[in-house]
């Protein structure tokens, strides 16, 4: 998980606390992103983070254990391009396979697990995942054929050619790290992530997810996305009564953590809110 950057444009938001850790309604946004690695089935991850937040990211996740999953830290001394994360995370990913998803990123809808199942299935390329805005230039943007198969991948055009944005959530197989090596950094110095698709559209070998009018993705990277998705999670959690990128209740869906270990955490953040709902969780 990639979060990292300077959070600029939230200023002065973000002049003590990283984006990734402001509140997004009644959890820090990198719940949202952790949640999406775990529905994956994913139990190893590591956390790339700017080297002031380090202890901030540890005091809020610690190791992962409480989840039962197994988070380490990285720092990325600045901002050098989303595909930077790929060399920053290379010795630990010691030649595996992997997933990489944006610290200010959310997704929602039943048929992500699924999809992202089948992207951990592709033993060789990369996969992205889709999804329609109303704003696409903000974003990389993808033109498929009429089977859905990708022909072309452009970083925030000016005029796109398509309304699918890329999302931030990539599969990749054991050769990105090598790929990114052999990137080329962009006008704006970065070592793009887009540039690393395109090498593997280049060679055949990237495939597209697409997420649809019943998926929700939004990337929280300005005032009006942080109330937006704030705004988002509180009505879907208000009709449901259900909460979304509850760690815990993840995990413990997941038979990784014990009705026990959630009773003991729930213990340990009483008498909030979300204490109430992991005990009312474990007693029903
Ligand atoms: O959200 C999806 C979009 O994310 C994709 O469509 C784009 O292709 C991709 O480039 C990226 O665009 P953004 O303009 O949103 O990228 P941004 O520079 O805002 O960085 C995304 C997140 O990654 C942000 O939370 C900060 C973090 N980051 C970024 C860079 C460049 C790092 O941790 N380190 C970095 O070096």
């Amino acid at each position: 998980m990639l979060a990292g950057g300077s959070g600029s444009r939230l200023l002065p938001l973000t002049r003590s606390v990283c984006k990734q850790l402001l509140p997004v309604y009644d959890k820090p946004m990198v719940y949202y992103p952790l949640s999406v690695l775990m529905l994956a089935g994913i139990r190893r991850s590591l956390v790339i983070c700017d080297p002031g937040q380090l202890q901030l990211f540890q005091r809020l996740l610690g190791d992962g254990s409480r989840w039962g999953i197994e988070l380490s830290f990285e720092t990325q001394s600045e901002p050098r391009g989303v595909a930077d994360a790929l060399l920053v995370a290379e010795q630990w990913l010691d030649g595996d396979p992997s997933a990489l998803v944006l610290g200010d990123n959310l997704f929602f809808g039943t048929g992500l697990p699924d999809r992202m199942h089948r992207a951990d299935d592709r033993a060789d390329g990369a996969t992205v995942f889709t999804y329609p805005v109303s704003d696409p230039s903000a974003f990389a943007v993808m033109d498929v054929d009429g089977q859905g198969k990708p022909t072309g991948i452009c970083e925030k055009p000016e005029t796109p050619s398509s309304a699918l944005a890329v999302t931030g959530l990539y599969f990749y197989d054991s050769q990105a790290p090598e790929r990114a090596r052999s990137l080329t950094p962009s006008a704006r110095g970065e070592l793009e992530i887009t540039s690393l698709n395109q090498s593997y559209l280049d060679a055949g070998k990237l495939h597209v997810e697409s997420l649809g009018r019943g998926d929700a993705w939004m990337d929280m990277g300005t005032h009006a996305d942080l109330l937006h998705a704030a705004h988002f999670v509180e009505a879907m959690q208000e009709r449901q009564g259900l909460r979304m990128a509850c760690l815990e209740e993840i995990a413990w869906r997941q038979g990784w953590i014990s009705s026990e270990m959630v009773q003991e955490q729930a213990r340990g953040m009483e008498p909030s809110s979300y204490a109430e709902y992991l005990h009312r969780l474990i007693q029903a």
